[in-house]
């Protein structure tokens, strides 16, 4: 036998063999979504993989509960992106925050490390789910993920949150599956004025 095929064989391959094994796991999209998926401008969506369905042609309902009219400078806002689709059991979205110029704005965190994660690229901030997050068997819904969006200091300007969810069929393939994109923009308004008592000794 050739002598690097048998060191591969007596040593190398099982490290190998777990290291790909791992990734594979760590990289199932059901478990997060590759970035730059949101049907913002310059973003692509799930529809680019998620073929079956042409965009936003579903009978489901993306929404946004209690999303900000208005956002207050360095404060935090939370509100929450919600899917439901008849008949559908496996569940997906993600969301970025962007400026006017179409900029990453503020910051993002989800309400549970277990089933959000961020991944921060191209200068933007993608809040995505996870495998727990995906909510695999609840069938209909509607499901809800929390989003945590902390205002930049003042300045900013508008906000837009650009998200696409997903619908799925829990088959674990990408066949059969609706997405759907939303929007919503909030201005920036007054920033809400330090209390005396931050000042006191
Ligand atoms: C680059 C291709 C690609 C893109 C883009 C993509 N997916 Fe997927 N997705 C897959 C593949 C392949 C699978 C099946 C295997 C897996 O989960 O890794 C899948 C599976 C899923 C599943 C489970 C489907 C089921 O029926 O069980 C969910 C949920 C999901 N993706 C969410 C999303 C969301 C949300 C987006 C957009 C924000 C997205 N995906 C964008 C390739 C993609």
């Amino acid at each position: 036998m050739h002598p690097v095929f048998r060191s591969l064989r007596s040593r190398r391959w099982p490290a190998v063999l777990a290291l790909g094994i791992t990734s594979t796991t760590a990289l199932a999209y059901v478990g997060g979504s590759p970035v730059a998926m949101t049907g913002a401008p310059g973003d692509a969506s799930c529809a680019m993989c998620h073929t079956t369905h042409a965009l936003n042609s579903g009978e489901g309902t993306l929404r946004f509960i209690n999303a900000p009219y208005t956002y207050t400078p360095g404060q935090k806002h939370t509100f929450w992106v919600e899917l439901e689709d008849v008949g559908l059991s496996r569940w997906g979205f993600q969301l970025t925050a962007l400026d006017r110029s179409g900029h990453g704005l503020g910051s993002l965190s989800g309400g549970s490390e277990d089933s959000t994660q961020v991944i921060v690229a191209y200068g933007r901030e993608y809040l995505d789910q996870r495998y727990l997050g995906s909510c695999g068997g609840e069938e209909t819904g509607p499901v809800q993920w929390r989003v945590e969006w902390t205002a930049p200091p003042s300045g900013g300007g508008p906000v837009t949150f650009y998200v696409a969810g997903l619908t799925a069929n829990n088959d674990a393939i990408a066949v059969g599956d609706y997405t759907y994109t939303g929007q919503w923009t909030a201005d920036e308004g007054a920033a809400v004025p330090l209390a005396d008592e931050e000042y006191l000794p």
